[in-house]
């Protein structure tokens, strides 16, 4: 397992959609090992394999987070089946360090998705973990939670956003 880094806001690879897992290989396996222990050491509740430049449909969530004596899990092609409510709270993003934003969301979610072992199951969450769920899932489409908020919030926030993005695109060229 190794820690990967993290794919910041200006970076193209966010904004792209991801694709199918056809077989889960051993690259694959790797894959959600490496998110995992790079959420954790991240402090993250979630991260989409986008967020280390991989353009797969693999998201990963710390249910210990969330609910107590769980464990952080892979979600391999997920789909949002079910959706009901409305919840107002904070957000945040492992590609965006130091913002938080407030982002309506549902309140419950039921997600279908595959494991290590190909095995569909299905999860439902309410409140923080329906959050993360649908952050997640937004991901592997290229959206982000910034594209969720107010367009005046948004207009608010653009100094800052434009100012992380230069960042990231000068620390690419460096590499
Ligand atoms: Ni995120």
């Amino acid at each position: 397992m190794a820690v990967r880094p993290i794919r910041l806001y200006g970076d193209p690879v966010l904004r792209k959609r991801a694709q199918p897992v056809g077989t889960i290989t051993p690259a694959i396996r790797t894959l959600v090992d490496d998110m995992i222990e790079t959420m954790v050491e991240a402090n993250g509740i979630g991260l989409a394999a986008q967020q280390v430049g991989e353009l797969v449909r693999v998201f990963v969530i710390d249910l210990s987070a969330v609910q107590d004596g769980q464990q952080p899990m892979g979600f391999i092609n997920p789909t949002i089946i079910k959706q009901e409510g409305e919840q107002v709270g904070d957000e945040g993003c492992l590609s965006f360090p130091d913002f938080t934003e407030k982002v309506v969301r549902v309140e419950r979610a039921t997600v279908a998705a595959f494991d290590l072992n190909g095995q569909r199951f299905e999860l439902e969450g309410a409140g923080l973990l329906a959050r993360a769920l649908l952050h997640e899932q937004d991901h592997l489409d290229g959206v982000l939670f910034i594209d969720r908020l107010s367009p005046i919030r948004r207009r608010l926030l653009q100094g800052r956003l434009r100012k992380l993005a230069k960042s990231t695109e000068q620390g690419m060229e460096k590499q």
